[in-house]
């Protein structure tokens, strides 16, 4: 019998690092041989069920290469490696964000350890951060803030971006691929000024914006532990702004919807990502009612038996198998693959609006795929099978499902 717990401690150990005196946690020892953003943050809740030294010492390392501007690049280059070679005209890191998790990492982290000095230490590097992301983001002036790449998202391939990157919904892994690193020579090009670059592409995207919202809430929580009170007030005026726009430019038809280019075009693919705003609470009860029963466990879209798809199977996009072609990182499939992460936010959704047994099939489902088919980096919905990296991080979280903490 697998011992969960065990096997996550060791699976984190096993791909944990340390240059100097940082220590980080590789995502796949083979596939992602670096430090990157939103896993950190996942990596960092995982460790406070182990050691919150180790998971304040994640999030160090990760700020450490914050830039000037506040900005903190997706991908952290420690040591060098072949994978993902790319010149991104800026030193050490990437010049790509990613999901802005870092705030309830921290969060997270600070409940664990109590530490109050190393809130104060690593706070204003967040806050930098969030600054970042509210000053070079909002383009159209809307308080909807939008991402230069899909990789930003954290789901590379994503159908939400195939309008902005000129695909239809069927189309080669490796076309995908060749667009998004072409927008790479865009962003040197660009200097890395977001309002040139969203000429190109430009998408406000509803998860990323959701998770924006949820964590400018965590971080007034944070100035308040820190007795910030005007810093407080700050954040959570921020979130309320997005959440209001949010409602007002990208809610249709009884769904949240992404928005692509700068013309903003509802994107109405039929994707995990609409129940993402659960996690913030941004439907009603009703409208959560409607979208759970009526799509999420609907097994003709999303409640598939080994896992919710990124993409419901009634979507002209599903493509749930692992393309054959190149090594796994060059092709992460966000296309119908079940992702472990995708049912971390999903269970905290769905238990923040009491959806209890939905969630717990959620967590079994987890649960099952790793006994069946180890620490992958997703899985295929209707076989279970194991696709891309391997060693892969992100099933560790499954622990902190079990333990109900939020
Ligand atoms: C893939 C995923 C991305 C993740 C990275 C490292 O590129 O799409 O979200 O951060 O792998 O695990």
């Amino acid at each position: 019998m697998l011992d969960l717990r065990q096997s996550a401690h060791a699976l984190l150990a096993e791909n944990s690092r340390t240059v100097d005196h940082f220590q980080y946690t590789v995502p796949s020892n083979t596939s992602y041989p670096y430090q990157w953003f939103w896993d950190s943050c996942f990596h960092a809740i995982v460790w406070n069920h182990f050691d919150p030294l180790r998971a304040q010492a994640e999030l160090d390392a990760l700020v450490y290469r914050q830039h000037d501007s506040g900005f903190i690049g997706h991908v952290i280059y420690w040591q060098p490696s072949q994978i993902l070679a790319i010149d991104w005209g800026i030193p050490h890191t990437s010049s790509l964000l990613q999901p802005p998790l870092l705030a309830y990492a921290i969060w997270r982290t600070y409940q664990a350890s109590q530490d109050h000095d190393w809130l104060q230490t690593i706070y204003p590097k967040a806050s930098a951060f969030y600054d970042y992301i509210l000053r070079e983001r909002d383009v159209r002036q809307c308080y909807l803030f939008g991402l230069v790449n899909p990789d930003e998202s954290g789901e590379d391939n994503a159908p939400k971006f195939d309008k902005a990157l000129g695909l239809p919904p069927q189309h080669d892994a490796k076309d995908n691929t060749e667009r998004r690193y072409a927008l790479f020579d865009v962003h040197r090009n660009c200097q890395y000024d977001a309002r040139c670059t969203s000429k190109q592409f430009w998408v406000e995207d509803v998860a990323f914006n959701t998770y924006l919202v949820w964590n400018l809430s965590v971080m007034s929580d944070l100035a308040h532990q820190l007795n910030r009170p005007k810093d407080a007030n700050r954040w959570r005026n921020a979130a309320d702004a997005t959440k209001t726009a949010m409602r007002r430019h990208m809610f249709h038809d009884g769904r949240y919807v992404s928005l692509s280019g700068l013309a903003a075009e509802p994107v109405t693919y039929n994707g995990w990502d609409q129940f993402v705003p659960l996690l913030a609470g941004l439907y009603t009860q009703d409208e959560a009612y409607r979208l759970v029963k009526e799509r999420l466990c609907d097994p003709e879209q999303f409640w598939l038996p080994f896992g919710i798809p990124t993409v419901a199977k009634n979507d002209p996009a599903y493509a749930p198998e692992e393309p054959t072609w190149g090594e796994a990182w060059q092709h992460p499939d966000w296309r119908g693959a079940s992702w472990q992460t995708v049912h971390w936010f999903l269970y905290h959704g769905l238990m923040r609006y009491g959806f209890t047994a939905e969630a717990a099939s959620i967590k079994e489902k987890s649960v099952a795929l790793i006994k069946r088919s180890g620490w992958r980096e997703n899985y295929h919905p209707e076989t279970g099978d194991g696709q891309g990296a391997e060693g892969f991080t992100w099933g560790t979280l499954t622990i902190d499902m079990e333990s109900g903490r939020f």
